[in-house]
């Protein structure tokens, strides 16, 4: 469609979500350089003008169509001012700016974005979805086709994927693309040297991992030795009739919060020693340099990252060395602890989709004389996860307004 025959609204919201008004200002105050208001909860947000005239929705200011910034804060006068403010009927704040700009903001959204302590300490917590889990976890499953055929089972299946970290798909059927309609119901796979699928099963004579042979595997993260580490794997199991091979799983962020609070001091050794992964095949040679237990910018858990078999001799001053190997023993033996280990053969016609980087995934030696054992696996990195789930969101109405991230 070209420019002209898009036309211009004038007056939208600036951004693909609606925001209820749950609440409305009830009182204003202007203040030196901003805007001190009072919800009808009594909450107080103070607004800098700044921070208003930099999120003006209207159409000169974010582009209507990709409803992305076009206005540089950098343009706003010095000195900007609010010099008429108003509050129309529906609870919107009209403010008309010292340079002539007017602007609008729907209660809704201003309430969601606030950043008073309390707005800002709700948000927090609303984005804080992580359950962790030990051995009682019964794994979230859902039906195959359900997924493939609906929405909100789509987001179910998403929304454990994203809070639990380990959900089972059943009644996937053995065709080959399987993992491929699963995992396109919600976006982009990532690619890597295995392919955009890699198959286990054993390649006694070829095998460049200790995944493609029949031995056990201990709790692991795949591609530790990458700078990111794939969110989410999927694992379709098409024939498993080989004695023994049980997946296990624990929740590397329940382990990660046990040392913490067993052990102080060795969580911090995993925190902020980061540490070699090399992988070694005669074709490839990837490395990566980061910390066992990864921390975000909140400074909340946000990754686990460890395969033992891809570690490099670790190299850390002298000084260091003995309270590393503590804090690595502790941690790896809570890897192997009952309490947070759970296990479930994968039968065929059952698919694990689960968080790569928090969810540490093995598996037990198989007798590769005893049967064919066969799987196929593919990976997508966390941000496609967020985004479907995000945007299947906007369709669902609820009671609480978003969190604005
Ligand atoms: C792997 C892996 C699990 C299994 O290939 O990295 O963990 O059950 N496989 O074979
Ligand atoms: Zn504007
Ligand atoms: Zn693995």
């Amino acid at each position: 469609m070209s420019e002209n025959q898009n036309p211009v609204i004038e007056t939208f919201a600036a951004d693909w979500r609606t925001f209820e008004t749950t609440h409305r200002i009830r009182t204003y105050k202007v203040l030196s350089d901003s805007l001190e208001t009072t919800w009808d909860d009594e909450r107080i947000s103070n607004y800098h003008f700044l921070w208003l005239r930099d999120n003006c929705p209207c159409s000169q200011c974010v582009h209507p169509r990709t409803r992305e910034q076009l206005f540089e804060v950098l343009d706003a006068p010095a000195n900007l001012s609010a010099q008429r403010i108003s509050l129309d009927k529906e609870g919107k704040l009209i403010v008309g700016w010292s340079d002539g700009h007017n602007s609008q903001y729907e209660a809704g959204w201003l309430r969601s974005h606030a950043y008073d302590p309390a707005s800002r300490s709700e948000r927090a917590e609303r984005l804080r979805s992580v359950e962790p889990w030990g051995s009682e976890l019964v794994i979230p499953s859902f039906d195959y086709s359900e997924v493939v055929s609906s929405d909100s089972v789509l987001l179910d299946w998403l929304l454990a994927a994203r809070d639990v970290g380990l959900t089972m798909l059943t009644g996937v059927p053995s065709a080959n693309e399987a993992v491929e309609t699963a995992a396109k119901r919600i976006s982009f796979m990532r690619e890597t040297n295995f392919g955009s699928i890699f198959e286990v099963k054993t390649k006694a004579e070829t095998t460049d991992s200790n995944a493609y042979t029949s031995l056990e595997l201990p709790a692991h993260t795949d591609m530790s030795t990458r700078e990111l580490q794939p969110g989410l794997q999927f694992l379709h199991c098409l024939i498993n009739d080989a004695a023994g091979g049980e997946s296990t799983f624990v929740d590397g962020f329940a382990i990660a919060a046990a040392l913490q609070a067993e052990a102080p001091e060795d969580f911090r050794v995993l925190c902020e020693h980061p540490i070699d992964f090399w992988n070694k095949a005669p074709q490839s040679d990837y490395r990566s340099h980061a910390p066992i237990i990864g921390l975000d910018a909140r400074g909340e858990l946000s990754e686990i990252r460890l395969t033992n078999w891809l570690r490099a001799p670790i190299n850390l001053p002298s000084s260091e060395m003995g309270a590393f190997y503590r804090a690595y023993q502790h941690f790896s033996a809570l890897t192997r602890d009952s309490r947070f280990l759970v296990s479930h053969r994968l039968e065929a016609g059952q698919m694990w989709c689960f968080d790569n980087r928090r969810i540490m995934h093995g598996r037990k030696a198989f007798d590769p004389t005893s049967g064919q054992r066969f799987l196929r696996g593919g990976y997508m990195d966390r941000d496609e996860l967020l985004s479907r789930i995000r945007v299947l969101e906007r369709s669902h109405v609820r009671s609480t307004p978003m969190a604005a991230s």
